[in-house]
């Protein structure tokens, strides 16, 4: 018998209950499960105004509370929880149903997974969901896998949930195949690593440098807002920072311990990279920032290292200053997307996903956390190319880089002779030089590879595998 409810949700934590809160609102029954059974009803008490909601206690009520095909959609702890609730629902499901998972899964977990659930019949489907508690509730970026067969299903229904963009357009697509949603959320967290590093280091440097307060730099940050860098964490930048602490009276960034954490998905990011061939060094200096952050042991041990101490500058060259960092700001966030892209476009060839770059894009334009006004550009890049070997080859991006490629190199240097870290701003102009260098010391590595361990080289002259006898008379051999 097929049940009443066209979506299900268990795991009702804040994001499971944002979410079914969200279907509700939309108008669909919504069948509610969760491990312990007193979420289910609290939901159901506190916010069961909004909609229709089928509360469960089993995961048999569960299952037959929603029509079929079935439509479920796990909100639980990433990792074995996944697999645990799955072990539980597969053998009550039917060729045909759906299930979705929205946690933060490792794509290669959601391959798997998706695998073994195919030879049941059953579509499993691994689903970005960026926007945290409140883009559950209100519209996030959804970014969902599967198979087309599953988007069909259940594509109208995330359009509905989903946030929209300042066009109107749903901020969801059907990514690709199997883990392909997964692996661009992973990529999106990448990126808000990089992103927020930025801010981070333009924040230090309007502090240490130019001097200014927190206070001062909010109201920076709220102007910078409203022009190129216009994005959701540039706004929370300023809130943050302009937060006083209750209790102390001190800017709240003052009072709160300078130890970053961090979840993972950035990591996989770098790892994933690392496996690719893809250089994505602002988002890998990103996670080594936190990293850095959380070795208090060492921080501690170093209080005898010296180096120059931040001068503050004058009030007006402090105003040109916070300019040269804008521009610095703009100039690396074009680089660190530029790396994220690659490294969506390198997964999608390897695994053969067939990933739209400039509809990735277009839907992380609303609801997710590194929604800003410049992807609109990325989406028109693509779109006019969707080859684009680079984001840099873009004529647009690439003229806008190089007018601020001289204060991104004057804000940069000025970090290193102060001695303020700017790791990510150093690291995507290094990118940016490495593809626009002639020649790289490349070929000194691959002469010293040849030297203690025969591993060859290629010539610029001619074509070939050459060695050079280095332990004899030198002469060069084919290979
Ligand atoms: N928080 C965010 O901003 C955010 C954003 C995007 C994606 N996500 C992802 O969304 C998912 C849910 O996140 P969350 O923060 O709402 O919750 P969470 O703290 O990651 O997980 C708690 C939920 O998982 C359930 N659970 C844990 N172990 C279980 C098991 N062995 N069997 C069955 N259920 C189990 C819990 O049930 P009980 O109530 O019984 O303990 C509870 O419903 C996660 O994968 C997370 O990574 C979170």
């Amino acid at each position: 018998m097929s049940g009443t409810a066209q979506i299900g949700v268990t795991g009702l934590a804040v994001m499971g209950r944002n979410l079914a809160r969200n279907f509700a609102r939309n108008g669909y029954t919504v069948a509610l499960h969760n491990r312990t059974v007193a979420r289910t009803h609290e939901l159901v008490e506190e916010f069961g105004g909004e909609g229709h909601f089928i509360a469960t206690e089993s995961a048999r009520d569960f299952v037959a509370a929603l029509e079929r095909p079935r439509r479920l959609v796990i909100m639980v702890k990433a990792g074995e929880a996944t697999d645990a609730v799955i072990a539980e629902f597969a053998p009550l499901l039917e060729t045909g149903d759906v299930i979705i998972d929205g946690g933060n899964a490792h794509f290669e977990d959601t391959r798997r997974r998706e695998r073994e659930l195919r030879e049941q019949g059953i579509h499993f489907v691994g689903t970005g969901i960026s926007g945290g508690e409140e883009g559950a509730l209100e519209g996030p970026s959804i970014m969902p896998g599967g198979s087309e067969e599953s988007y069909d299903s259940l594509g109208p229904m995330l359009e509905k949930i989903s946030a929209k963009a300042e066009d109107g357009a749903p901020c969801v697509t059907h990514i690709g195949p199997d883990g392909a949603g997964h692996f661009v959320k992973m990529t999106h967290n990448g990126i808000e690593y990089a992103d927020m590093q930025l801010i981070g280091e333009a924040y230090q440097l309007l502090r240490d440098v130019a001097g200014y307060s927190p206070a001062q730099i909010a109201d920076i940050f709220r102007t910078w807002n409203t022009g190129r860098l216009d994005s959701y964490l540039i706004e929370i930048t300023a809130e943050v920072l302009s937060h006083v602490d209750a209790s102390t009276g001190k800017p709240f960034v003052d009072v709160v311990l300078d130890q970053a954490e961090q979840k993972g998905t950035g990591r996989w990011t770098v790892q994933i990279a690392l496996d690719l061939g893809v250089p994505v060094s602002a988002i890998a200096e990103a996670v080594f920032a936190r990293s850095v952050s959380g070795h208090a042991d060492l921080r501690d041990a170093s209080r005898h290292l010296t180096g120059p101490t931040a001068r503050r500058l004058g009030a007006d060259e402090a105003a040109a200053f916070a300019d040269q960092v804008e521009q610095a700001l703009y100039a690396s966030k074009i680089v660190a997307y530029t790396q994220g892209f690659h490294e969506i476009a390198a997964g999608s060839e390897r695994y053969d996903w067939n990933i739209d770059l400039g509809k990735v894009a277009s839907i992380w334009r609303g609801g997710c956390i590194i929604r800003a006004a410049f992807l609109d550009r990325i989406t028109s890049a693509y779109e006019a190319r969707p080859r684009l070997p680079s984001l840099l080859a873009d004529k647009g991006f690439a003229e806008e880089i190089a007018a601020a490629q001289g204060d991104w190199r004057t804000v940069t240097a000025t970090a290193v002779t102060r001695g303020v870290p700017t790791p990510a701003f150093a690291a995507t102009l290094a990118y940016y030089d490495s593809l626009r260098a002639d020649r790289l010391p490349a070929a000194l590595t691959q002469g010293q590879r040849d030297y203690f361990g025969a591993h060859t080289y290629h010539r610029t002259d001619r074509e070939g595998t050459f060695h050079t006898l280095w332990g004899g008379d030198r002469t060069e051999v084919e290979s």
